[in-house]
């Protein structure tokens, strides 16, 4: 097990509008007491149109989640139609926003470079990215899931201070695992976790001792144990599985 501090993140994707979010937060807020907060971070992502309302009902009655968001935009405002810029969610008191996510790069066109841009715009503005990297069941295949995340984790950290990566997370997310109720076993995880932290430590030294790496792909609350079990796994970022209160509830818990 890590002695650095669990993130468990949950990703809702594009799921619950505000109303449900609402609802899905209370009910979330009702299953966890003091311990969970002590033991790790929890952090939500909602939709954007889910962030204020959260705000509110998150600061109104003292309930320490974090706030995530699921992406941004580089540019601190412009002529951007539909995009969300990095400083309108630390407004909101933010504190995590994903970048780089496989489905924004592989339905959406975002590019390492683009990752690169967002992750140091997030830094700018007080904010931890969640860089998100992982390989596809071809390159998995072909035996270049190392050189794979290697190469998204040094594009993604390019011009990033070690005293800034320090706040960064990175998620582990083998793009076959993602809502497929297949996931990598913890041995192969903690395995190409540990290839992600001797970039990182490659790239920013010592500090990459200290940064998070979550794995994300079919988490569940029947898996979470074992796979946070391995020295190298720092949390999660769950995806269907975060949707559900008691799931969610049930992998922040996963020490039993
Ligand atoms: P699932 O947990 O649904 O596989 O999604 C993982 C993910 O993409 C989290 O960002």
């Amino acid at each position: 097990m890590s002695e650095r501090r669990p993130v468990m993140a949950a990703n809702w994707k594009m799921h619950h509008d505000h109303l449900a979010a609402i609802q899905a937060i209370q009910k979330l807020s009702y299953l966890l007491d003091v311990n969970d907060y002590d033991a790790c971070d929890i952090v939500v992502c909602p939709p954007f149109t889910d962030i204020r309302p959260l705000q509110n009902l998150i600061e109104g009655d003292n309930i320490p989640l974090l706030l995530g968001a699921q992406n941004c935009h580089w540019e601190d405002n412009g002529a951007f139609t539909g995009e969300v810029a990095a400083p309108m969610l630390a407004k909101l008191n933010v504190s995590y926003v994903i970048v780089g996510h496989s489905e924004r790069r592989q339905l959406f066109g975002e590019t390492d470079e683009w990752v690169n841009k967002k992750a140091r715009a997030v830094l700018k503005h007080g904010m931890s990215p969640i860089v998100c990297v992982g390989e596809t069941l071809e390159e998995r295949e072909r035996g270049d899931t190392d050189d794979r995340v290697s190469s998204q984790t040094r594009a993604a950290f390019a011009g990033i201070k070690a005293s800034e990566a320090e706040r960064c997370v990175v998620a582990y997310e083998p793009i076959w695992a993602i809502g497929t109720g297949h996931n990598a076993t913890p041995e192969d995880v903690n395995e190409t976790v540990g290839a992600i932290r001797r970039v990182l430590k490659d790239l920013c030294g010592a500090v990459a001792m200290e940064m998070r790496i979550q794995y994300g792909g079919s988490v569940k609350p029947g898996n979470i144990a074992q796979l946070m079990a391995m020295p190298e796994i720092d949390g999660a970022l769950v995806g269907g599985a975060s949707l559900d209160p008691d799931d969610f509830a049930r992998i922040v818990r996963y020490r039993g």
